[in-house]
């Protein structure tokens, strides 16, 4: 028996990430990596979008049939603002890195960074996070976007300090709640306390700054993680190795971590990262 059908080729899905500045985003080729190990044909672009057009070009961006959206700063607030439904990890962060088209022309918002960063520290690099002291660093949206996914390891307890220590207590009583004992306040009031795990998620790395810290204590088992990453290790990294830890790492696996998690929302597949870190690793020691 013959056809007379023709197969046509499924037309490639656009996905994008809308931030300002872009440029240097590694976004596009985290997930054109994914969509060629997982046999996807998708495009993937890095859009540099005007600070008063996100709500604009994210809804045009949708009405064309965009498959799905990354979301970086300035603009995961104003994401989650304008998605109609969101997602229980999104709503703690009141941020969203990733939007899903819905059926009927609605949008999701969701959160993947703190996902992103526990499964790098679980997964990845064997971490144990239940019944650890951990110390959060800064208390803007990178360690908001990571508070919820932390307490749902079951750490013994979370301490937020901040330069500004308003903003900790602020960002610590919005998750007091939780069964996990939250506490925040200034740097200072850290003095002699004692940690198990330390997460840095203030921009000071941005600046190759280390926070000023007052004497602490790692114990033998005490992780430290930067949210951050470059070719060199970050100034907290920096100090953290200087305090002989066990373990100390950059947040380059979790930038990877937070992408496949976004690829599992819009395309309900899960990419092997570890080939994807590698990559990236040898990319920037270049
Ligand atoms: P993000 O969304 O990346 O978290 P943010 O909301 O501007 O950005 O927060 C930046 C965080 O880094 C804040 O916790 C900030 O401390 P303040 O709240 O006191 O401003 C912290 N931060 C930035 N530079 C710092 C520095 N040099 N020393 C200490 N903390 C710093």
């Amino acid at each position: 028996m013959t056809s007379d059908r023709v197969a046509h080729p499924i037309p490639e899905t656009a996905y994008a990430v809308f931030g300002n500045p872009i440029k240097h985003s590694k976004s596009p080729a985290i997930h054109t990596a994914f969509a060629d190990q997982c046999g996807d044909d998708i495009t993937y672009r890095a859009v540099r979008v005007e600070i008063d057009e996100f709500e604009l070009k994210a809804t045009r961006f949708f009405q064309r049939g965009g498959g799905g959206l990354n979301v970086t700063l300035p603009f995961k607030e104003r994401a989650f603002q304008l998605a109609d439904e969101s997602s229980d990890r999104a709503n703690q962060a009141r941020a969203a890195n990733c939007l899903i088209p819905l059926p009927g022309g609605k949008l999701r918002a969701d959160n993947t960074d703190g996902v992103g960063m526990i499964r790098d520290m679980v997964a990845n690099h064997g971490w144990q996070l239940s019944g650890r002291q951990v110390l959060v660093l800064g208390a803007g949206g990178a360690a908001r976007g990571v508070m919820h996914p932390l307490l749902m390891e079951n750490p013994a307890q979370v301490i937020v300090a901040n330069r500004t220590a308003e903003r900790a207590q602020a960002l610590a009583a919005q998750f007091s709640g939780h069964k996990v004992p939250v506490s925040g306040g200034g740097f200072e009031s850290l003095q002699g306390q004692t940690f198990d795990l330390i997460i840095n998620g203030t921009s000071a790395s941005l600046d190759n700054e280390m926070v000023a810290l007052p004497e602490i204590t790692l114990t033998e088992r005490c992780c430290c993680y930067d949210m951050m990453y470059g070719a060199e290790p970050t100034a907290f990294m920096r100090w953290a190795a200087s305090k002989t830890p066990w373990a100390v790492s950059d947040g380059l696996g979790m930038l990877v971590e937070q992408a496949a998690e976004s690829y599992f929302l819009w395309l309900g597949k899960r990419p092997n990262t570890r080939r994807v870190i590698q990559a990236l690793r040898l990319q920037l020691s270049l």
